[in-house]
């Protein structure tokens, strides 16, 4: 009865311009290991979910790369989106899908783009996971120690006293907290990151968007007789057309009360940003990391410089500052600034 969901849909625009919206982080090798970010979710989950179990949500516009990057995955099991709408319009849509193929399914959701290490530990937590959700009605999270006040996140703050063997009660989840907000959760001490990934029934989660997102809930009940039918395309344009787009983060996660934790000691990169790639990147005696050989830089430090391209680049007395060089864009900002890149590609789209 367990199943992944590998959402793939994001267009990682705090990656531009590496990512960007016709080839997104998640289909790109970023660290250099051989397989794409996807390709790696797949393999981790391969290990112990079997193969027809594994679906991967994703724009229609990518249904091709992710058949040419994973050509092990049964074409069924590629379900396609007409618009992007984020994270809970994804999670409703393989969520409703799967109830309806198995109603005792149990399911693992994952994003597509994060590092992890310690595959056994990983496995063994997700396994431990889905054997809780198996048993009761919980929305199972798996939660990182955090290392700074990164506002990109979803912080968590459980209850140590209690404690089901490993898995505990959340108090209170609050996504992507303002910079003030995530240094006094970091300094109280009992919060943890979100990693992102989800553990529960199918059925359990639908009945959680009925009770928080009764709107969303009754767009895909209306149409629950075409899904997994030749007229589930039809029906998920039309629901997709008026669903809103928001996060499971915000949807349900901020307001069910059955939220649960298992703190989570696999090494864990959201590879999310420019920083996270910085902190996984060589570095120099100056704390330069740099991906090309055309990069001369002098008297400066910190900086990250990641270009696919063949011309010179002399960088010289900056400091803390990434510079990534696409045949399409150049972009130089601070690393303090990596949360706005996405404001800048807004930008990149009025200008177009
Ligand atoms: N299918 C589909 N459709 N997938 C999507 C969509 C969509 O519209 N939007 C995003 N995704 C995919 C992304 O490709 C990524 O793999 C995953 O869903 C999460 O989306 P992000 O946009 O990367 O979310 P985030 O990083 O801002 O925040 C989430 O992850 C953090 C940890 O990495 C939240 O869950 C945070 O609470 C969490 O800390
Ligand atoms: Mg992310």
């Amino acid at each position: 009865n367990n199943y992944v969901a590998i959402m793939a849909g994001g267009v990682g625009s705090r990656f531009w311009p590496m990512s960007k919206t016709s080839y997104p982080k998640q289909f790109l090798d970023i660290l250099n290991t051989g397989r794409t970010l996807i390709q790696s979710t797949y393999d981790r989950f391969s290990n112990f979910i079997p193969e027809q179990n594994i679906f991967v949500v994703t724009s229609e516009e990518y249904v091709s790369i992710v058949k040419e990057q994973l050509p092990h995955l049964p074409e069924g099991n590629i379900v396609a989106e007409p618009e992007r709408k984020n994270t809970a319009a994804c999670v409703a849509y393989i969520s409703f899908k799967l109830k309806k193929m198995n109603p005792n399914a149990n399911m693992i959701v994952a994003p597509s783009d994060h590092l992890i290490g310690d595959l056994d530990l990983f496995t063994d937590t997700c396994k431990k996971a889905l054997d809780f959700t198996a048993k009761q009605y919980a929305f199972v999270t798996l939660g990182i120690k955090p290392t700074h006040p990164n506002t990109g996140y979803g912080y968590i703050q459980f209850d140590q006293e209690k404690n089901h063997s490993g898995v505990f009660k959340v108090n209170r989840f609050t996504e992507k907290p303002d910079l003030s907000t995530a240094k006094e959760f970091l300094s109280e001490g009992n919060y943890l990151w979100n990693s992102g990934i989800f553990i529960w029934k199918a059925e359990d989660i639908v009945d959680a968007f009925w009770e928080h997102f009764q709107y969303m809930y009754d767009l895909f009940q209306d149409r629950i007789d075409d899904l997994n039918t030749s007229n589930e395309a039809q029906a998920i344009q039309d629901i997709y057309e008026k669903c809103p787009s928001t996060s499971i983060d915000y949807a349900i996660m901020e307001k069910s009360n059955n939220v649960y934790l298992i703190p989570s000691d696999f090494t864990w990169n959201d590879l999310g940003t420019w920083n996270s790639a910085y902190e996984n990147f060589k570095k120099d005696e100056e704390m330069n990391a740099s991906n090309s050989n055309s990069a001369i830089l002098v008297d400066s430090k910190g900086c990250l410089v990641h270009s696919n391209e063949q011309k010179l680049m002399v960088i010289g007395g900056l400091e803390d500052l990434i510079i990534v060089n696409t045949p399409e864009a150049l972009l130089i900002c601070k690393k303090e600034n990596e949360q706005q890149i996405k404001e800048y590609v807004a930008k990149v789209k009025e200008v177009k």
